[in-house]
């Protein structure tokens, strides 16, 4: 296996997807929900999302891939060499916004990240890495994540967990956010993945997240140093959905320890 060759093919099928999306804001997009109102779909997500299934299918037959809108394939374990895929991550930005979304990929060989990827779309902006090799904003390098206290941490969080829900004490994540420095939500997993990397905020929480989330930025993350873990502080799994956080190396087991009690 060639996994120089497999990073140039993903990153050259990722710009072109990249530019399809862009392309489609000049046609009217069809919008539909899924689980409930505000899970949107849209037949942009569906198109890209064969686009990459059609092309590694063809050009890697033994390669599986794993994507949100459900043309890929179903797995039961992780051996063999698997792509995650979220063809739009952040789809009510991508209708509402269009901006502030990202295609998310993830490169696994047998259960080990080995590339990852998230396009910012619209910023033409790629955060790519390879197992030990480094993490990149586009041709840059991105550094190891230095520590940052508590008071001076910018952590992404939806505002969902902040107010009483049936996953997590809320009076908790209330403490963590009156002690952080502040906080934001930027609408999509990966995005918010791809800024506790590359150190524009400092950790990122969700109670619920898919692979296709999770697996290009877990990626990235490990080679600048940051740390990514369920909220029982376990490898997330990705196998079916999972609690995430990702953070800078000092701040994991603080926030683990005293602000989250799941439910
Ligand atoms: C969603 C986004 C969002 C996160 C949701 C995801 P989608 O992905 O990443 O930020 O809070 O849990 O499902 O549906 O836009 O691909
Ligand atoms: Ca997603
Ligand atoms: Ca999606």
């Amino acid at each position: 296996m060639n996994l120089n060759a497999i990073d140039r093919y993903a990153k050259s099928l990722i710009k072109e997807a990249g530019h399809k999306i862009r392309v489609s804001f000049f046609n009217t997009i069809d919008i539909d929900s899924k689980s409930d109102a505000n899970d949107l779909v849209t037949n942009i997500d569906k198109e890209v999302e064969l686009f990459f299934i059609e092309r590694v299918k063809e050009d890697f037959p033994d390669h599986k891939i794993v994507s949100e809108e459900g043309f890929g394939d179903r797995i039961s374990s992780l051996d063999g060499i698997v792509w995650f895929l979220d063809p739009i991550d952040g789809t009510m930005n991508f209708i509402h916004q269009k901006r502030n979304f990202a295609i998310s990929l993830g490169i696994y060989v047998d259960g080990v990240g080995m590339l990852g990827y998230i396009y910012d779309v619209m910023a033409d902006d790629l955060y790519h890495a390879a197992k030990d090799e480094g993490a990149y904003f586009n041709d840059e390098r991105l550094p190891q994540l230095e520590i940052t206290p508590l008071e001076e941490a910018v952590i992404g969080i939806n505002a969902s967990w902040v107010v009483p829900n049936g996953r997590v004490d809320n009076d908790k994540i209330i403490e963590l956010v009156t002690r952080c420095r502040g906080t934001r939500s930027y609408g999509s997993a990966a995005i918010e993945l791809a800024y506790v990397s590359s150190g524009r905020i400092d950790a990122y929480i969700s109670m619920r997240l898919a692979p296709w989330d999770i697996a290009g930025g877990i990626v990235i993350a490990q080679e600048v140093g940051a740390m990514a873990t369920n909220l029982q502080g376990e490898t997330p799994h990705l196998l079916g959905t999972d609690s995430f956080i990702v953070t800078r190396p000092n701040l994991h087991k603080e926030i683990l320890t005293n602000y989250i009690r799941l439910k």
